[in-house]
């Protein structure tokens, strides 16, 4: 459900603090360690566990802000697709050799499209090749005007047990400016419907930042969602992409470009108006009350293992099942067509596996975790980085320092983590840290290794941002 807004930046951030070079071990001229390079690091064992996500990419209608992988198209096949998710699923499970999955999240697209038959075919799959406990977080992206109560009942008993509603706003206007399918009516309507089915476990996505949008407007905008949500909100700044039509207008001069200190300012007076309701502003787009954060996400932000299924999908595992060792990044074909065939040829349609280099992993890990508020805990850090510790890295003097002492950052027994003020800030924070861990892993003075090899990206997943390929300044020397 095209929600954009903090997310994609951090990603961005892992991409800009990388200069052209790789890390040790990597890229041409690369040799062994050298220097004060840190001992290869011994492959953390697989955990035994994963989170699940699959996309749904088939929307009915295009809105004008988003430029996801989804497709409008007149007539799904939908059992066809629905046997591939099934088929890749066992595939990428099998491949994983997890034991255990701890939560699943369908997203799009539109899978609320989706039938409920569809969805639990799927989960009767992924129960079937791992084990699903009961507990686990099910969740579905709806959108209003494909969330009739019926229809929600029909998800639960296929197995759901936690929606994700695409409200995006309560003013029509806004609404059709967005070119959303549904009336803020049919967003109340669904909302509802939703909490009663699932009490404690309905979430609502907001947009904010629309051309045009005064402070006001919003603040009134998010009173009266408070009004009407449960205990989670997802708050997205809308973003221009390139090629969608919202962006065509506004870059066209027919619409308003939001000025950045009005973006901050909305985005403050979101917090405040969220932590004075009671939530806890647990990341930087998310918040809960009543402990509701969503388990499946987290797992993104903690760097855990992440199997990707559907067009497009992204994971992180290690693939024991076909001899890996470890951490790769896998992203599925894009196209739903292409990614059917190549499932129906060989049970898959993986586009592209990388395998994470340890800087790498602690590059994502820092730049998800410290999205938190729990930020990156020493027993986390310790997974990846057996050898180095977190106070190695940045409990001397350099930019972590400079950070703490302007009250951005903190470092402690806790772990890594920003201060209130410095979540807001986080994009601006990532490039300095992430500056000072490569010093760390690999003194940038040492000779040859890969400097201007050109260098991929691995992340770009939809919880860590979109692939960045944003390669630019990098650490000053
Ligand atoms: C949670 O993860 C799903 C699946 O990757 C994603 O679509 C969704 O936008 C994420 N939600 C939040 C609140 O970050
Ligand atoms: S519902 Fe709209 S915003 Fe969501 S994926 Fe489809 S086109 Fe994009």
């Amino acid at each position: 459900m095209a929600i954009r807004g903090w997310r994609p930046v951090a990603a961005a951030a892992v991409a800009a603090a990388r200069p052209g070079g790789g890390g040790p071990g990597r890229g041409p001229g690369a040799g062994p360690a050298w220097g004060a390079a840190p001992e290869p690091v011994p492959e953390p064992a697989a955990p035994a566990t994963a989170a699940l996500y699959v996309h749904w990419p088939y929307c009915r209608k295009r809105c004008s802000y988003c430029n996801f992988n989804k497709y409008v198209v007149p007539a799904v096949d939908e059992s066809a697709v629905g046997a591939c998710l099934v088929q890749e699923a066992r595939t990428l499970l099998r491949l994983s050799q997890v034991q255990s999955i701890t939560s699943v999240f369908f997203g799009g697209g539109t899978p609320s499209l989706a039938s409920p038959r569809t969805i639990a075919a799927v989960l009767e799959a992924v129960a079937g090749a791992a084990h699903l406990p009961a507990s686990a977080e099910v969740t579905l992206e709806a959108n209003p005007s494909s969330a009739s109560p019926a229809r929600l009942a029909g998800f639960r008993a296929a197995g759901i047990n936690r929606l994700s509603i695409g409200v995006q706003s309560l003013d029509d206007a806004e609404l059709r400016l967005l070119g959303r399918e549904h009336t803020a009516a049919e967003a109340r309507g669904a909302v509802e419907a939703a909490r009663r089915l699932f009490p404690g476990r309905t979430s609502i996505d907001l947009l904010f930042g629309l051309p045009g949008q005064s402070q006001d407007a919003w603040a009134q905008g998010l009173a009266a969602a408070l009004g009407l949500c449960d205990d989670h909100i997802s708050l997205y700044q809308l973003t221009l992409e390139r090629g969608t039509a919202l962006a065509a207008q506004v870059w066209g001069g027919t619409l308003p470009a939001p000025p950045q200190d009005l973006l901050a300012d909305m985005y403050q007076t979101a917090c405040a108006m969220l932590v004075a309701a009671g939530f806890r502003h647990y990341e930087v787009s998310n918040f809960a009350r009543k402990g509701a954060l969503s388990t499946h996400n987290l797992s993104y932000w903690r760097a855990e293992q992440y199997i990707g299924v559907g067009p497009g999908a992204h994971g992180r595992f290690v693939p024991w099942g076909e001899g890996g060792r470890s951490r790769e990044a896998r992203v599925q074909t894009l196209e739903p067509d292409a990614w059917m065939q190549e499932v129906q040829s060989r049970g898959h349609g993986t586009r592209r596996r990388v395998v994470l280099s340890p800087l790498e992993q602690l590059e994502e890990l820092l730049a998800l975790g410290l999205r938190t508020d729990e930020g990156v805990t020493h027993e986390r850090w310790g997974q990846f980085s057996p050898q180095l510790s977190l106070e190695a890295v940045f409990g001397e003097p350099g930019e972590a320092q400079d950070l703490q002492q302007q009250g951005w950052l903190l470092l402690d027994g806790g772990g890594l983590r920003c201060s209130v003020r410095g979540l807001a800030l986080l994009d601006s924070l990532l490039p300095d840290l992430l500056c000072q861990l490569q010093r760390r892993w690999a003194p940038p003075a040492a000779p040859g290794w890969g400097a201007g090899a050109a260098r991929r990206s691995p992340t770009g997943d939809r919880a860590g941002g979109e692939a960045a390929g944003v390669v630019s300044g990098g650490c000053g020397e």
